[in-house]
């Protein structure tokens, strides 16, 4: 495979599109039932700096506009997944997945998992307790829709255990692949010391779109993310080999997105390793960055391969 053609606008034959504008205009280009697979985290409507507060009534109805768009570019067999924390008004806390529901649910879509994305670092809350996860809220348009299990199964905590009595008894009792991740998922967030960290307050790590975009699309598919930001979703998809397309109006991390697929192409862009398991404060994992290898940056490994890096980082 050749280098990555990337375009600035919706191009079926291209196999990224970095749009710098509005996510609607982007959208309303892009044919229906064209898109495999959506992930994305939209603004809070929180006060972050790349957005600008408003009611939550005009927030809502913004956000029901980009799902309906979302649904119609949507595949018969794809998915939706919609990562989301609190909004916040005067301490208190109002969960967005349950003021959006009803928004997939006008569509019939179907819920699959409300995954839960626990992580470390974040506020300290002093008048309630500290908010330490979001939820990515999946939501497919049919009953049949893709789903591969075996590429993210994660170890089993007790891989020799065996059946003791029975006719199995001997043979090994969980998969020899591993087990299902669950709907709650340790994963650490992207703060100050983490190896992707950017300019961007809120980026995805990278291996949580993976393990989206391995079990929810197959290969040559195309993911979406019309909040793209620095481009996280659009790394983790083309890191496996799927066709990716993102908007950003922030022409800054727009670059920086650029900037992140140059770099991968390069074979220079490093990200958490997905098999890495949760900092040990009492002792190294022993599992380093790893590099990212896209099509045309290293002919012999075209995608990801393991490397010694930087250590020590969450
Ligand atoms: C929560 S962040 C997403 C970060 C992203 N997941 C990443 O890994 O970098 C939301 C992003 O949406 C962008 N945004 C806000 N309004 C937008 C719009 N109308 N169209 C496209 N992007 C928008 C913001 O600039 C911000 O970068």
């Amino acid at each position: 495979m050749g280098k990555l053609k990337i375009t600035d606008n919706w191009d079926s034959k291209a196999d990224l599109v970095l749009y710098c504008g509005d996510c609607l205009d982007l959208l309303g280009r892009i044919p229906s039932g064209s898109i495999n697979l959506i992930v994305t985290s939209p603004p809070y409507n929180i006060g972050k700096s790349y957005e600008r507060r408003t009611s939550l009534d005009d927030y809502l109805r913004w956000q029901q506009r980009i799902i309906d768009e979302c649904v119609r570019v949507l595949s018969d067999n794809g998915s939706i997944c919609w990562q989301v924390g609190n909004y916040v008004d005067n301490g208190e806390i109002i969960p967005l997945d349950v003021l959006v529901y009803p928004f997939f649910q006008q569509h019939n879509l179907h819920m699959r998992n409300r995954i839960i994305w626990h992580f470390e670092h974040g506020l300290h809350a002093s008048k309630r307790f500290s908010g330490r996860y979001e939820t990515i809220n999946w939501f497919t348009k049919a009953d049949t829709y893709v789903f591969n299990l075996d590429p993210v199964r994660v170890p089993q905590k007790y891989p020799q255990k065996r059946y003791f009595k029975g006719p199995r008894q001997g043979e090994l009792s969980g998969n020899p692949l591993g087990k299902n991740p669950s709907d709650v998922w340790d994963i650490p967030n992207v703060k100050a010391n983490h190896v992707e960290k950017t300019i961007h307050p809120a980026q995805f790590p990278v291996e949580l779109v993976e393990r989206l975009v391995l079990s929810m699309s197959n290969e040559r598919d195309w993911v979406l993310d019309p909040f793209m930001g620095v481009g996280s979703t659009l790394i983790a998809a083309v890191m496996h080999n799927r066709r990716a397309m993102g908007a950003e109006i922030s022409s800054e991390y727009c670059q920086i997105a650029r900037d992140r697929v140059d770099l991968a192409q390069r074979g220079e862009l490093r990200v958490r390793p997905m098999e890495r398991p949760v900092y040990d404060p009492n002792g190294g994992t022993g599992i380093p960055p790893k590099m990212v290898y896209l099509p045309g940056s290293d002919p012999e490994s075209l995608f990801v391969r393991e490397k010694s890096a930087r250590r020590g980082h969450t």
